[in-house]
């Protein structure tokens, strides 16, 4: 287990798929028990990622508050350098700060602010797979990948997520931004379907906890569920 992480995805959305609005606000389409929800994954975690998309939008602090627990390790994946020194998440508490840049890139980071390179593939994207190694040889095995969609969708396509935990609020909000925009699929057999336990918080938003690793073994006729208790709700 040692050479594989532990990957959870999350997506916090409304009753129609999105994920924030036009405008791209998204504070606080979850309740307050999915947020609770949310800051007991980060606390499991050792790091937890973030695209540069969500620093610019929503300025994020990324940290352990609302349930007791430790401050995972603060990873944003920013290839162009895009990132502002001021930047919330760059704030020095004690925790680690690493922002993920595509080799060669240039440019100074706050004190205290690891740089990472990562390779980049032909598209000029960084495969999550590096990602995660890169993150491995750094200490860092089990990862929350907290969005944003982009994000996500990137970690989904290459199969590099576990588990993923959707919390679906009872709003509706009619336009915006959908949550996931994964590789297009050429029929309903393509699918993926994965085994997923339901939850309903007692304020009403519901999370789905999806099984992604079985869902593609099954797509390649294999079959093996995972355990991730670790990220289990609480
Ligand atoms: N409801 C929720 O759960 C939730 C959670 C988080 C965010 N959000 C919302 O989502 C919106 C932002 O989402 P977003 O999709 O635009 O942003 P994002 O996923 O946070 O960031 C996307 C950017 O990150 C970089 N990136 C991410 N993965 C990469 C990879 N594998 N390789 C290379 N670059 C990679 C790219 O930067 P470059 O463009 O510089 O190449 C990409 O454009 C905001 O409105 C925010 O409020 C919602």
């Amino acid at each position: 287990m040692a050479d594989r992480s532990l990957v959870i995805g999350q997506l916090g959305q409304s009753l129609d798929g999105r994920v924030a609005t036009l405008s791209g606000e998204s504070k606080y389409i979850s309740g307050a028990c999915a947020l609770d929800h949310l800051h007991r994954l980060r606390a499991a975690a050792d790091a937890v990622i973030v695209g540069i998309g969500t620093v610019l939008a929503d300025d994020p602090l990324l940290n352990v508050r609302r349930v007791p627990g430790r401050n995972p390790a603060r990873v944003i994946i920013d290839p162009s350098g895009r990132l502002d020194h001021s930047a919330r998440c760059l704030g020095d508490d004690g925790t680690r700060r690493i922002v993920l840049r595509r080799a060669g890139a240039v440019g100074t980071l706050p004190p205290g602010v690891e740089a990472m390179a990562v390779a980049a593939d032909t598209e000029g994207r960084l495969p999550p797979a590096s990602i995660l190694a890169a993150l491995r040889a750094a200490g860092l095995r089990r990862v929350l990948v907290e969005g944003g969609p982009a994000t996500l969708a990137s970690f989904l396509d290459a199969r590099a997520i576990d588990r993923l935990h959707i919390l679906v609020s009872p709003v509706i909000l009619g336009s915006g931004r959908t949550g996931l925009d994964l590789r297009p699929i050429g029929g309903l057999k393509d699918a993926l379907r994965p085994a997923s336990r339901v939850t309903v918080f007692p304020d009403g938003d519901v999370l789905f906890d999806c099984d992604m690793r079985q869902a593609a073994l099954e797509e390649n006729g294999h079959g093996e569920r995972t355990d991730h208790a670790v990220f289990a709700p609480g």
